[in-house]
């Protein structure tokens, strides 16, 4: 694709995002939400002020939330690891913690959900070899294996992609820049099928992409945060490991606080951090913060973040005092997915004439 036309893509999603931001205030009771994590160690802040608050705004406005713990899609670029259930309850933890209420939200489990990964096969026949080589999240691995490597399951996940958003005709889907790719597939998929075996009524509906509007919080280094680098704080961390760590992150040599994402990524990523917190903005903070340099931009980030995070964590102890509390959550969210895939691949089968 050329790059004015990728443009115009992303413009129009946007503008669609935008669009649908609105909607979603009016008509909240219209729409059901999918989003989902991989299970791969505790989620970090990233994570909740670029999404999970999100969910909870959306689940509090009254749309249908579904939140998918997307377990198979661990082992498409690593062996299974041994604490995939630790990580999985975990995951569902800190979903709990942070607010994700389990009597309105629905939180399931791909590998549980056996309907769902089966309408991967129809899907397959939709989409060409050379549109999944073209998803950019592919051809990156693509070409990192030389091609040879990499594991179907890798190439074709952005296939079981679309089935975990329209197994429950999810028309709003949270992402970021990076998963747009994934979500036209999944328009494009929705599109096929419906052109091909239901083109008197659309089966499926095409799932919208709604933008993350939150400014994008970096790791205490500077570099993309995860977990990997040793460079987030996380939801189960405690009060001291949070400020030991804040105390480890990367400024500058000038004294001077000012907020600057150009020319200073690191100091204006703290503030902006600090900013999340406390609902002041990062220009107020760095004028209070001035003179007294980095140390007192700290200090003072150590003790917004752990005020903002104590009543999640208080939550995130208390239900994981109770793993079967987590593993029934999950199992009532799995049946309650199962019912919906079920039923949508029994019409699913009716329109291809495979009901017999
Ligand atoms: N790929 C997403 C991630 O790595 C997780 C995910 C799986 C997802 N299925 C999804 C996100 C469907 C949105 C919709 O974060």
């Amino acid at each position: 694709m050329s790059t004015s036309s990728k443009r115009e893509t992303f413009e129009a999603a946007q503008s669609r995002s935008f669009a649908l931001e609105a909607e979603l205030e009016t008509h909240p009771d219209c729409f059901r939400m999918l989003t989902g994590d991989r299970p791969t160690g505790p989620l970090h802040i990233g994570h909740l002020f670029g999404t999970l608050l999100n969910r909870v705004r959306m689940q509090e406005l009254g749309v249908d939330v579904f939140v998918l713990v997307a377990d198979y899609q661990t082992i498409t670029d690593r062996d299974l690891p041994d604490e995939l259930r630790a990580d999985v309850l975990g995951l569902v933890a800190d979903y709990l913690a942070v607010g994700i209420d389990p009597d309105r939200a629905t939180i399931f489990a791909h590998s549980q959900v056996k309907a769902l990964n089966q309408l991967m096969i129809p899907f397959l026949s939709l989409v060409s070899v050379a549109e999944l080589k073209r998803n950019p999240t592919v051809k990156e691995e693509f070409t990192a294996s030389g091609g040879s490597a990499m594991n179907a399951l890798l190439f074709t996940y952005p296939v079981h992609q679309a089935a975990d958003i329209l197994f429950c005709r999810a028309n709003v889907v949270p992402v970021g820049k990076d998963q747009l790719p994934h979500l036209e597939l999944a328009r494009l998929i929705a599109r096929r099928f419906n052109d091909r075996f239901s083109h008197q009524r659309s089966f499926f509906p095409e799932p919208n992409a709604l933008l993350s509007q939150a400014p994008l919080v970096l790791g205490l280094d500077g570099t993309k945060m995860s977990k990997s680098r040793n460079n987030s704080i996380t939801l189960v961390m405690d009060e001291d490991e949070t400020a030991r760590l804040i105390k480890t992150a990367k400024t500058d040599s000038h004294r001077r606080i000012t907020f600057d994402p150009i020319h200073r990524p690191e100091v204006s990523n703290l503030l902006l951090i600090t900013s999340l917190c406390t609902g002041e903005t990062p220009e107020v903070i760095a004028d209070e913060v001035a003179d007294r340099g980095s140390g007192y931009l700290k200090a003072r980030l150590t003790e917004a973040l752990n005020e903002r995070l104590r009543p999640i964590r208080r939550r995130r102890r208390e239900v994981s005092k109770d793993p079967v509390l987590l593993s029934t959550v999950l199992a009532r969210g799995s049946e309650q997915a199962s019912a919906i895939a079920d039923q949508t691949l029994g019409q699913l089968r009716g329109l291809m004439n495979m009901s017999y």
